[in-house]
């Protein structure tokens, strides 16, 4: 984890009236989307629009990506290339969606390190990509592992649905209509290639922005199995997902308590203790690791 992603909001790039408020939003990651929430016809021109605002607008804390075209569409190479060169140093993360291969990363990787190259530029561009296609999630092992600039992995449930042929209509309820999640396979699939590869993962996006308990629940599940953080479609989403992701002040606590024990069980040449009447072993010492770790990152 080498960045908050507690919540990564999407903003469509062709509108620009909605950029300040998603630039003041408390996102850990906010990006500005060519692909999908922009219209074919607003693809070109919204390049420009999100170079400006990534330059100019007061971002904070905030991660400042875009989401480009898929390297299958002819938008690819452009978006790639308009924006970078517009956007220079203002331009952290890259989301590629609808990755189906290693080498899809390889092309955006390749271009990115030419671009940088010949603009002379002092960082490095991360990127994150979307596993939202059958063929991604079947070669996720692989695609994980194809450039040093990955840092993240994000499912994508909505276009995963469509490529898995699934029946989920907009009356369908994840909690009600199926029994267990729907996506259980695929969020765990994804979560074990991220983590083998040293990367984070990120959930999937929640449609439905007028419930925020439902939100709440969708981002305590993925949290339970080792996702980071959760795509926002909507500003009011990013609180509870910040919540939601970030160790509570108990957990910090309890953490430092068991780390302390097991230290102390370790000095009397004891392999594991107890802590409150529950067993403490190294494996336990491995999960306070990773609270401390977040907390640390997120300046708790
Ligand atoms: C996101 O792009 C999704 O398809 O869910
Ligand atoms: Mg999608």
């Amino acid at each position: 984890m080498i960045r908050p992603r507690r919540s990564e909001l999407a903003t469509p790039a062709s509108n620009e009236w909605m950029f300040a408020k998603s630039a003041a939003s408390g996102a850990d990651l906010v990006f500005l989307d060519l692909e999908d929430a922009c219209a074919p016809a607003e693809r070109e021109k919204s390049r420009g629009k999100a170079a400006k605002a990534l330059r100019e607008l007061d971002w904070g804390a905030t991660t400042r990506a875009i989401r480009m075209n898929g390297v299958d569409t002819r938008w690819a190479h452009g978006d790639v290339i308009e924006v970078v060169t517009e956007a220079r140093e203002a331009l952290d993360v890259i989301i590629v969606p609808k990755v189906r291969r290693a080498r899809d990363v390889w092309w955006v990787d390749v271009l990115l390190t030419q671009l940088e190259e010949t603009l002379g530029l002092e960082k490095r561009i991360g990127l994150e990509v979307l596993i939202e296609e059958t063929e991604g999630l079947e070669n996720v092992g692989e695609i994980v592992r194809a450039s040093d600039r990955l840092e993240a992995v994000i499912f994508g449930a909505g276009d995963f649905s469509a490529s898995q042929g699934a029946r989920v209509d907009t009356n369908f309820d994840p909690f009600v209509d199926y029994p267990g999640d729907l996506w259980h396979y695929a969020r765990a699939r994804v979560i074990v290639a991220a983590r083998s590869a040293g990367i984070d993962a990120i959930d999937a996006p929640f449609p439905n922005y007028r419930d925020p308990d439902a939100y709440r629940t969708a981002c305590d599940r993925a949290a339970a199995m080792g996702y980071v953080g959760k795509w926002a479609i909507h500003p009011s989403q990013v609180d509870i997902a910040n919540a939601a992701f970030a160790p509570t002040p108990e957990e910090i606590e309890h953490a430092r308590r068991l780390v302390a024990a097991y230290r102390e069980a370790e000095a009397q040449g004891r392999g594991a203790t107890a802590l409150d009447g529950m067993l403490v072993d190294a494996a336990h010492l491995r999960h306070a690791d990773t609270v401390a770790r977040t907390a640390d990152l997120l300046g708790l």
